[in-house]
């Protein structure tokens, strides 16, 4: 498969190399490291996106598209491997053996000859899991919104195969983040069923476990479109913003999978509470219509829920990560949102919200074990500093009051900043900040690694080459065996 930069454009984004596709596939030992990996940092970063965004001649429209690519990064007594490899999903097979786009992504059509058509009629559902790395059962999966978990070696980073679930849970359509729960040692996750009649399927699964329980039904006349979803203690949270699905138009209209959903702000933001234990929908409250694709935690509070997301005044930012904005009008795109509380009370029908830092913000993550479901303080993400350059920061806020702390470097872009927390850490930021980073003068990407309190940054860790832009990933902490058996957002 030919493996190249997007160079059929003329791009002309600062950080347009992190659109291109990734070099090469390669293990490297001890790294070259500017500063200092902490000594009790013992573990793996893992991480998926996208590691080309072109199949032979022809390019994929969305970034959430590209074929995915599974990098990681290992600590050890202060020094750094890394690795990278395509994951060999179906659809990766497939683009590989044919030399173009196999099967339809987020915001793609794959175009099929007249022949395939007829001796393939029905069009495959992507397996191109480009989106998170989770565990499923004992398993190490990369994930994405269609329910086909792909099984890698956590060692070598081979496929293994697709993870199949014992039970039949129905559904077409997933969430890439689903939510563990630490007390009970199991995961909660949701399905969008669109057949017969369209419902959201809530389900539970124990951690050891390959089954789900189904512990909730809820039919729904046009299931919205919805990235992640909100737990608390005893409750499950749907956001649905009024980006619906057109059924018909998903299984005629030939579009993008994306492109079927219609933006309805009329209707506003319904937020569902679901109880954990009766699986029944305990309440309903509406908002004003606004989208988001993250949210941050959830934890309830003197009869009210408290919802934390990232949000957006439409739906436009899906628009706006089109390969064509990114690369020719980044002045238009837009990377990243408020970071707003919504209050539910639990006997009032309308959902009210504040917005917690002036600083927009996006690929949210926590202190996940210590603090999901609870009050919290530390939220970080990336964010962009001026309009035309991408996501060009990373940010630490502290909700509770409102402040805020940067990191930025010349012509450098990172990606998720993910939180590993240091042994019998006695803060909730007692850690450090682990960044893949793009740097756009030295057309190469680095590791950075950040202290999650002073915000000092530690170390550098240098590739010889650099990374696609990619979206999500989990630090699996060696010294903890347990957390090997656990899954983490
Ligand atoms: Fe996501």
């Amino acid at each position: 498969m030919a493996i190249t930069p997007l160079g059929n454009c003329e791009a002309n984004a600062p950080y347009q190399l992190g659109f291109s596709a990734t070099h090469q596939e390669g293990e490297f030992n001890a790294l070259p490291i500017q500063g200092k990996i902490p000594r009790w940092l013992r573990g793996s970063l893992i991480r998926t996106g996208p590691g080309t965004l072109e199949v032979g001649k022809q390019s994929y429209h969305h970034w959430f598209d590209g074929l995915a690519m599974l990098r990681k990064f290992s600590f050890a007594h202060g020094q750094v491997s890394f690795a990278n490899r395509f994951l060999e999903s179906q659809a990766y097979q497939e683009a590989k053996a044919k030399g173009k786009i196999s099967r339809g992504e987020f915001g793609t059509t794959a175009r099929h000859s007249l022949l395939e058509r007829l001796t393939d009629p029905l069009p495959r559902l992507t397996d191109n899991a480009t989106v998170n790395i989770t565990m499923q059962g004992d398993r190490f999966v990369s994930v994405t919104e269609s329910p086909f978990p792909i099984i890698f070696d956590p060692e070598t980073l081979n496929t293994i195969e697709q993870f199949h679930y014992r039970d039949r849970v129905p559904g077409q359509i997933t969430t890439a983040h689903p939510h563990f729960d630490y007390q009970e040692n199991a995961v909660y996750s949701y399905l969008v069923n669109l057949i017969p009649g369209c419902s959201y399927s809530i389900y539970r699964m124990d951690a050891h476990s390959d089954q789900r329980q189904l512990i909730a039904s809820i039919p729904v006349q046009q299931p919205a479109y919805m990235h992640t979803f909100g737990m608390t203690e005893h409750y499950i949270i749907l956001a649905e913003f009024p980006l619906l699905l057109n059924r018909l138009s998903l299984a005629l209209s030939g579009k993008p999978y994306i492109e079927n959903y219609q933006w309805k702000p009329e209707q506003g933001t319904r937020f569902l509470v679901i109880s954990k234990e009766s699986g029944k929908v305990v309440h309903s409250a509406k908002s004003e219509a606004f989208f988001a694709f993250h949210h941050v935690n959830a934890f309830e509070q003197d009869g009210e829920v408290m919802v934390d997301l990232i949000a957006y005044s439409d739906s436009s930012v899906i628009q706006s990560l089109y390969l064509e904005p990114l690369l020719h009008h980044p002045e238009q795109v837009i990377a990243a949102g408020e970071l707003r509380r919504y209050c539910i009370p639990l006997s009032e029908a309308i959902a009210h919200y504040e917005v917690l830092t002036t600083e927009v913000i996006e690929l949210p993550r926590i202190n996940y074990q210590r603090c999901n479901t609870h009050r919290y303080q530390f939220v970080f993400g990336v964010g962009s500093s001026k309009p035309g350059n991408f996501i060009d920061q990373i940010v630490k806020v502290d909700v509770q009051n409102g402040t805020t702390q940067m990191w930025r470097s010349p012509d450098c872009y990172p990606g998720e900043p993910v939180f590993a927390a240091a042994p019998d850490a006695k803060s909730e930021d007692e850690g450090v900040i682990l960044s893949v980073v793009l740097n756009a003068q030295t057309q190469n990407s680095f590791l950075l690694v950040l202290d999650g309190q002073s915000w000092n940054e530690l170390a550098r860790v240098q590739l010889p080459y650099h990374l696609t832009f990619d979206f999500h990933g989990q630090y699996f902490d060696a010294m903890a065996s347990t957390q090997r058996t656990q899954l983490h957002r």
